[in-house]
């Protein structure tokens, strides 16, 4: 290799599928794709996931949803959480893209595109319980609900959800957001809507708090085998990174190695002095990290010419990587440039 590849096995994302899914079972996995499903390729992902069997996705927007779709196939029901204009609307429509609606205005503008072109829109309503980041706030709901029941009415909205997100952060927290989310699906249901899924976990709540499961849960991370920082290790929750980053050795002296990897490549240059490339304090330690090298402490035997894995299964993990930053896993995946090589094994 002459320079950083990412290598993404596809089996080992299978096999997380499989823990995730068995985990949460009953309730359904929407496995979340935003970012171009967290730097590992949105098409292959989706490609082989929909093999795997499951059936919800979830898409930043409606650029990433419509990628789901060619990817996914008809009978994937595609899920696109980002409030959009009105001409992505009218595209997310003709992919036939259920849409997550967090403010009364754009349910009026969806209403009206579906009207338009003589569509019905699949709506997920979004309750706001608390992270304040989009949502319709409770004293808003039973407004939103009445409308939505006009909307239904005549034809061009079919609630078929109620969603929110939760932070994760604190167990106390998530239990009042659960509540507030509860109380919304109380109303909704009350106001004569049929609901198709509630949904409100990502990764953390799914796996340890059951009574966050509902019919669907939001599932990005630990389907890509990124632990949460601070969180359960890998092994324990039983999955494992599916992509790793590895960078040639390029020049050995007595004490550094360098490798052929760095800023530009994606490698946050604040990891110097701060992270190891193996889970082992001081092992591999960062010296260095430029433009296009990042210098580490030597070992023993190493030569011009070596492969090294920088992050990824048999080194360091993402997550690694990120606490000694005070970041997350997933900032370390996203930032890898688009301009390293993406191997894929296990097509
Ligand atoms: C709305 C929403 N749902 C689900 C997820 C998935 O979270 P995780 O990757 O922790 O599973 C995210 C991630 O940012 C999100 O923004």
């Amino acid at each position: 290799m002459s320079g950083p590849v990412l290598r993404i096995d596809l089996d080992d994302f299978a096999a997380n599928l499989t823990v995730v899914r068995a985990r949460v079972a009953p309730a359904q996995l929407m496995l979340v794709v935003k970012d171009d499903a967290y730097g590992h390729g949105i098409e292959r992902v989706v490609r082989r996931a929909a093999a795997e069997g499951v059936r919800w996705f979830g898409a930043f927007d409606v650029r990433e949803a419509i990628r789901a779709r060619s990817a996914a196939g008809p009978e994937a029901r595609i899920f696109s959480w980002l409030t959009v204009g009105r001409t992505e609307i009218a595209e997310a429509l003709s992919a036939d893209i259920d849409l997550g609606v967090g403010d009364a205005g754009f349910l009026e503008d969806i209403a009206a595109v579906a009207g338009g072109v003589g569509a019905v829109a699949r709506v997920h309503l979004k309750i706001d319980t608390g992270l304040h980041r989009n949502g319709i706030r409770p004293e808003e709901w039973p407004e939103v609900l009445e409308r939505s029941r006009t909307l239904e009415h005549e034809g061009v909205v079919r609630i078929v959800g109620v969603w929110s997100h939760i932070a994760e952060a604190s167990d106390r927290e998530d239990d009042d957001a659960r509540a507030l989310f509860e109380d919304a699906v109380t109303a909704a249901q009350a106001a004569g809507i049929t609901l198709e899924v509630r949904h409100l976990s990502a990764s953390a709540a799914s796996f340890a708090r059951p009574e966050f499961r509902y019919d669907l849960v939001r599932v990005g991370a630990f389907c890509y085998g990124v632990r949460s920082a601070g969180g359960p290790a890998e092994a324990d929750l039983g999955i494992r990174p599916i992509a790793a980053l590895n960078a040639p050795v390029t020049h050995v002296s007595e004490h550094a190695v360098t490798l052929g990897v760095g800023s530009l490549h994606g490698l946050p240059s604040s990891l110097a002095k701060r992270a190891a490339l193996a889970p082992v304090e001081g092992r591999l330690s960062v010296e260095h990290v430029d433009l296009g090298h990042t210098e580490v402490a030597a070992w023993p035997h190493a030569a011009i010419g070596d492969e090294v894995t920088v992050f990824g299964a048999g080194g360091a993990s993402a997550t690694d990587l990120a606490e000694a930053i005070g970041t997350v896993g997933e900032e370390i995946l996203v930032r890898v440039s688009p301009l390293v090589p993406r191997v894929y094994r296990g097509e």
